[in-house]
């Protein structure tokens, strides 16, 4: 019998040294050391061994399983650590190779134009407030004082959803919103820039949706000269600490009185040329006192409190900033025009 275990032994070693695959060394270690394997069978004679036979018998059974059990866990560490190193080198990164550039977008020039509009106004003291585009007839028209039927109406071409909705023409019905968001509180102070509809044929300078950004200030005391003050301060911030202001009378059913505001020309600086028609000035944006029946429409007392607002095109201001001559680059999308913007 210990012949018998001696040559398992030989015979199991020099078979596991060719091993080169874990599951064959699986099957090998089922075949000799498993419940119904080589060595199993064998020792299951040992019950016809005398007593002096037994332990030696015995012993060298375990002699012969521990033998064989290092083998095979010899080559399972074998097997693990060359998968390991196989992973590693099939992984190798080479950190010499040029990468793969990721095109990195821009912030689109009217969005620009838009944050560069709010951190000036924030700068003094207002906060930006928002409106719907979808809005009803009432907040777009009635209560800026434009009753149905107002001539001042046809001005503003609109998109009718309903007899009572439309898509909105400006962003002044932001300043009924939030006149009585406020419940009569003052001051009321902030900017609302937003997207506005009209029904317009698309060309150089109109588009049927575009950019307004409108302003609203109210409080005890406030004068025109807030106004002017408060325009000539956001347009040197914007175009330049040499450009001036004029107010131009003009009229809007929202604010008495009303003006249409120029700046000196952003090209030639006031001399006259072809950007201004010869003319030195520029037109920028509308503006006004608040009328007192807006003030009353939003919860306001027009004897106790006063205001001013105005209300200007985005794409105009970012024409003229950029020296841009023509509305439909920005909506168009061409990346030559667009990445421009991305390094200013
Ligand atoms: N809502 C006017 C428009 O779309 C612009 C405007 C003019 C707004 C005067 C104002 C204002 O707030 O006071 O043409």
């Amino acid at each position: 019998m210990k012949e018998r275990l001696e040559a398992l032994r030989q015979e199991a070693l020099e078979e596991l040294k060719q091993v080169a695959d874990p599951g064959v060394l699986n099957d090998l270690r089922i075949k000799y050391l498993g419940k119904k394997g080589a060595l199993t069978e064998i020792l299951r004679g040992m019950g016809s061994l005398s007593n002096e036979e037994r332990p030696i018998i015995g012993q060298v059974g375990n002699e012969v399983r521990a033998a064989i059990e290092a083998v095979i866990s010899e080559k399972q560490e074998l097997f693990i650590r060359q998968e390991t190193e196989n992973r590693l080198r099939a992984e190798t990164i080479d950190v010499t190779l040029p990468g793969t550039k990721t095109a990195a977008g821009a912030v689109h020039p009217l969005n620009k134009v838009v944050q560069e509009i709010e951190d000036i106004f924030i700068g003094m003291g207002y906060t930006v407030a928002e409106g719907p585009e979808v809005e009803t007839d009432y907040y777009n028209f009635e209560a800026l004082n434009l009753p149905k039927n107002h001539p001042a109406r046809d001005m503003q071409d609109s998109f009718y959803i309903t007899d009572e909705i439309l898509m909105r023409t400006q962003t002044s019905p932001v300043q009924i919103r939030t006149m009585k968001a406020m419940n009569g509180k003052t001051p009321v102070k902030i900017i609302c820039p937003g997207k506005v509809y009209r029904r317009d044929d698309d060309d150089a300078t109109h588009s049927f949706q575009f950019n307004q950004i409108e302003g609203l200030v109210i409080d005890k005391n406030i004068r025109m000269s807030d106004l002017k003050g408060t325009l000539l301060q956001f347009v040197q911030q914007i175009f330049g600490e040499q450009t001036q202001i004029r107010l131009r009378p003009s009229f809007f059913p929202f604010t008495e009185p009303s003006a249409e505001v120029d700046v000196t020309c952003v090209q030639c600086g006031g001399h006259g040329c072809r950007m201004c028609k010869q003319s030195g000035w520029l037109e920028i944006l509308g503006c006004g006192m608040v009328h007192p029946r807006v003030l009353e429409m939003g919860g306001y007392d027009p004897n106790e409190v006063s205001g001013f607002a105005f209300g200007m095109g985005v794409e105009r201001i970012a024409l003229l900033k950029y020296g841009i001559d023509d509305i439909r680059h920005f909506y168009t999308n061409d990346l030559r025009f667009l990445s421009q913007f991305a390094r200013m």
